[in-house]
């Protein structure tokens, strides 16, 4: 934890650093650094502050600058980083995103082992559970902690002399898998923490590394539209990722940590501090929060009646669905640590905590028949059938079984009775088929060999979970890449669904993009349903779409891994898509956000011929591919030099729509709410940046109908 006044200093240093990369115009090294050792200062200063800013961002929730000037920072200390390489260090911030891949993970074993908890479901279980604590602990009256049981993928730190020297998966609670390359891309982490502060020389920390639930499903909105198969659920995503190859995935997919137990800590003669200096749970909480790591502080209570613990759980079992994170359950341990010596542990279990577990959503019901769908980059899906079947106010009668290995490992077959399990807002999926309800005549599931739409052969690369009909001109495929390319988010045609694309392609009128722009609209006309009328609207959708903004077109054409806000961030560094014809793999490499894998497949779209010649016939066509042109005056639109920000939901347009328009008018778009944003528009339900924009001085918090009058 900063004070404020550290608060404070840092922010002067971080507005020194800045100025300092403006004075200079962006060239880096060459003007404004002249020996190692300014540079070694410039450095140590750059580290703090940048450590100092995830702090405050990823454990506080809030944001002091703008992710652009973060990023300038960043890559500022990244260029003095590459030019004196003597001066880079593994504790650097430049390394939570580690560059190439991990390969394979030794496996290590833990300090102390890393048990699981005994679960409970109801008052009797709990009321059990305090008196066996009692009875062995001879008190009459026991603290228990009390808080969320995170559903991620479990972890251990050791930090040796204040540094993080190794993290570990839990493994078989024993030895668990390396995993530090991954956890130094999970910024709540800090690499370096004062420990010594409180006399501690080596301290393994356990905790749980989790995806936020917003942070997840707009990870999978990407995935979709880059033509991946979604992941089951957040759970699945965190616990996944700490195994993952690629660091730079690792980063991308936004992990949080939340650290909830010490399981060692020794000072430098090798003291054991647990029970003796540090006496208590809740105490050890507050340190950990206090030394920079997310904790469930605020979440965490002290009771002592197994009515009280019923209570407080089953109030989170009615506000679970309210909170960031995918919760299970709750967790009470013995807030006493000199207990935990006495209590001790069986083989699996410690005797000083207990799990209490929410009923999970659940239901049962049948898989009737499996079909394949291809995805618009060929992607071989396959999709569960289900006897409909009502789960958390829906009915669910379809869902993904997203590739051959999630059949394989859960064994399902047609006929089975399956669990679909919904957390949340998470899409639904098979959890398990129920074996012992079989009656022999369920079939296996065989994966076809070849595409069901054209009948080519498909083929899985080793790296991939899916299978894939590379045949480009796949009526399936084209069917898919026409959807994407008229789809909201991308050139947002009205009028042109899913249903007119499957009729226009049957009437062989398209086939690809440049088809959508040469339309026969006589012959729509004299088709059922398409009146007049909705021919000149068709007509004059496709006329506008010939004038967005370029990103749209290059999120639309479906670049595999490319979603929109890779999109987006690419159009930031160029004019022209075209542009990027003359990028090198390198280039793409270079740019933050963009892992290898990306890197190689832009790469290879924009270096082949069919896109080459695609883009001039769009073009030819009257396409915009490059951005609209700022004459760089101040007449340029009536809202030039103004930063906005919104919050909430707008009721009259889309959040996207509404930053379109502020750009179109000459205004910016803030990625974070700062002194330097001039306009909050508030929507509905807004979130905390409301409060915190009353704090800052210059940022005005308007209205959805103010704006309304400003764009008009
Ligand atoms: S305490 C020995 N606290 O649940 C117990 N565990 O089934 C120390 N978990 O392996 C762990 N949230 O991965 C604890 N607030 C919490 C937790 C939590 C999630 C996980 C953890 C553990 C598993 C036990």
């Amino acid at each position: 934890m900063y004070t404020p006044e550290q608060i404070q200093d840092f922010k002067n240093l971080t507005n020194k650093l800045l100025e300092h990369l403006d004075s200079n115009n962006h060239s880096l090294i060459q003007s404004s650094i002249h020996s190692i050792s300014e540079a070694a200062k410039e450095v140590t200063d750059l580290r703090d502050v940048i450590n100092f800013h995830d702090h405050m961002y990823y454990v506080q929730s809030e944001s002091i600058i703008t992710d652009f000037e973060y990023d300038r920072l960043f890559k500022h200390l990244k260029s003095i980083e590459d030019h004196f390489p003597a001066l880079a260090t593994d504790d650097s911030p430049t390394h939570r995103i580690a560059q190439g891949l991990t390969k394979e993970f030794p496996t290590v074993s833990h300090i102390v082992p890393m048990l699981s908890l005994d679960n409970s479901y109801n008052e009797d279980d709990l009321i059990d559970f305090d008196r066996k604590v009692k009875d062995l602990s001879k008190l009459e009256s026991v603290n228990y902690t009390v808080e969320p049981k995170f559903d991620g993928g479990g972890i251990s730190l050791v930090y040796e002399n204040d540094r993080l020297s190794r993290a570990l998966t839990r493994g078989d609670g024993i030895m668990g898998e390396e995993i530090t390359p991954n956890i130094k891309a999970v910024k709540s982490i800090p690499p370096k923490a004062n420990f010594s502060k409180y006399g501690i020389k080596t301290i393994e920390i356990r905790g749980e590394v989790i995806i936020p639930k917003e942070k997840f499903k707009k990870y999978n909105k990407d995935r979709a539209e880059a033509g991946l198969s979604e992941l089951a659920n957040p759970r699945n995503a965190a616990s996944g990722s700490l195994r993952m190859q690629d660091a730079a995935e690792v980063a991308r997919r936004n992990l949080d940590a939340i650290l909830y137990h010490i399981s060692y800590a020794v000072d430098e003669n090798g003291n054991d501090l647990l029970g003796s200096t540090f006496k208590k749970r809740s105490d050890n909480i507050k340190m950990l929060n206090d030394l920079g790591f997310k904790t469930p502080i605020k979440e965490l209570k002290i009771l002592n009646t197994g009515k009280a613990i019923v209570d407080y759980c089953e109030e989170w079992h009615v506000k679970r669905d309210n909170f960031t994170y995918e919760i299970d359950g709750m967790v009470v341990k013995v807030d006493n640590l000199e207990l935990e010596d006495i209590l001790g542990a069986t083989s699996h279990h410690p005797r000083w905590a207990i799990a209490y577990k929410f009923q999970a959503r659940q239901a049962r019901t049948k898989l009737l028949k499996v079909e394949f769908q291809v995805g618009r980059i060929g992607t071989i899906t396959p999709v569960a059938k289900l006897q409909p079947v009502a789960l958390g106010g829906v009915t669910v009668s379809s869902v993904s079984m997203f590739n051959e290995d999630f059949v394989k490992d859960k064994d399902i077959r047609i006929g089975d009775e399956v669990v679909v399990e919904r957390a949340g807002d998470v899409i639904p999926y098979i959890a398990s088929s129920i074996k012992e309800s079989r009656s022999g005549h369920e079939t296996i599931i065989h994966f076809p060999t070849h595409c069901p739409s054209c009948g080519t052969k498909l083929i899985r690369s080793e790296e991939e979970a899916a299978w894939r009909c590379v045949n480009n001109e796949c009526p399936a495929q084209v069917y898919e890449r026409l959807v994407h390319f008229v789809s909201k988010d991308a050139m947002d045609i009205a009028g042109l669904g899913p249903a007119s694309i499957d009729r226009f392609i049957k009437e062989g009128w398209v086939s690809s993009i440049p088809d959508m722009f040469r339309l026969p609209y006589d012959d729509i006309s004299k088709l059922e349903g398409f009146g007049e009328k909705s021919v000149e609207k068709l007509k004059l959708a496709i006329k506008a779409a010939k004038q967005k903004h370029p990103y749209r077109l290059l999120f639309g054409l479906g670049i595999r891994h490319v979603g929109e806000t890779t999109a987006k961030n690419l159009m930031e560094e160029v004019n022209c898509i075209e542009d990027f014809e003359r990028w090198s793999l390198e280039e793409f490499n270079a740019l933050y956000d963009v892992g290898p894998k990306v890197a190689q497949s832009i790469y290879e779209f924009f270096h082949s011929e069919e896109t080459v010649n695609l883009l001039n016939e769009l073009k030819s066509i009257g396409l915009q591919t490059c951005k609209p042109q700022k004459s760089g005056s101040e007449t340029e639109g009536k809202l030039s030099g103004q930063m906005f920000l919104f919050t909430g939901t707008l009721a009259t347009m889309t959040r996207p729509k509404a930053e379109e328009k502020v750009e179109e008018l000459g205004g910016k778009i803030a990625g974070s709410l700062s002194a330097k944003v001039n306009y909050l528009v508030v929507g509905a339900d807004p979130g905390s940046k409301v409060e915190k924009a009353k704090k800052l001085a210059g940022v005005k918090v308007i209205s959805e109908d103010e704006f309304l009058v400003m764009i008009a």
